[in-house]
């Protein structure tokens, strides 16, 4: 089939480019883009590696077309912070020890963002049950849930932090 133009706004970046209607967003990503963060970790779309944000919600970008997202906006792990400035939850990650191989760690951290997008405080056992799409073969889960009840925490510091300087 022709390639079918499409502009979609990744990281921050509209991005024109050709699809042919077969692309799968996380096909897209990685093979066009060369945005080799987001990983594809089955074929069943069970895993959770491929996850990324789509207008600001969760995805996991192995279970759409990239033409479906002509017009919309794109986060993956390369967007939500960078070396010098780690995202919270990128630093929680590595403070608790919420990785081993790191293969599963950018959808980890995409979906820890929506889990913390949906509830700024999420008890434990939420945050199991939210990230029952997610799958890790190496830590046990244990720190990654530590991790990110940690980001939560620091998240609503800097957000409370935020509005006081707001008001001041
Ligand atoms: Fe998308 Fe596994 S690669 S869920
Ligand atoms: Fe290895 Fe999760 S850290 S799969």
């Amino acid at each position: 089939m022709s390639p079918v133009p499409v502009t979609i706004t990744v990281n921050g970046t509209p991005t024109p480019a050709q699809v042919e209607p077969r692309t799968l967003l996380v096909q897209f990503l990685r093979d066009q883009l060369e945005l080799t963060g987001t990983h594809i970790g089955c074929d069943t779309s069970q895993c959770g590696a491929c996850t990324v944000s789509l207008n600001g919600e969760a995805v996991k970008s192995c279970t759409m077309f990239a033409v479906q997202a002509d017009g919309m906006a794109v986060q993956t792990i390369e967007g939500i912070g960078s070396m010098d400035d780690l995202h919270p939850i990128q630093a929680a990650f590595w403070e608790q020890h919420g990785l081993q191989c790191g293969f599963c760690t950018p959808g980890m951290i995409m979906a820890s963002a929506e889990i913390i997008r949906r509830n700024p405080d999420p008890s434990e056992d939420e945050i199991r049950e939210q990230l029952g799409g997610n799958f890790c073969r190496c830590t046990g889960y244990h720190n990654i849930v530590r991790a990110i009840s940690s980001a939560a925490a620091v998240m609503r510091e800097k957000g409370a932090e935020a509005g006081q300087a707001a008001d001041d």
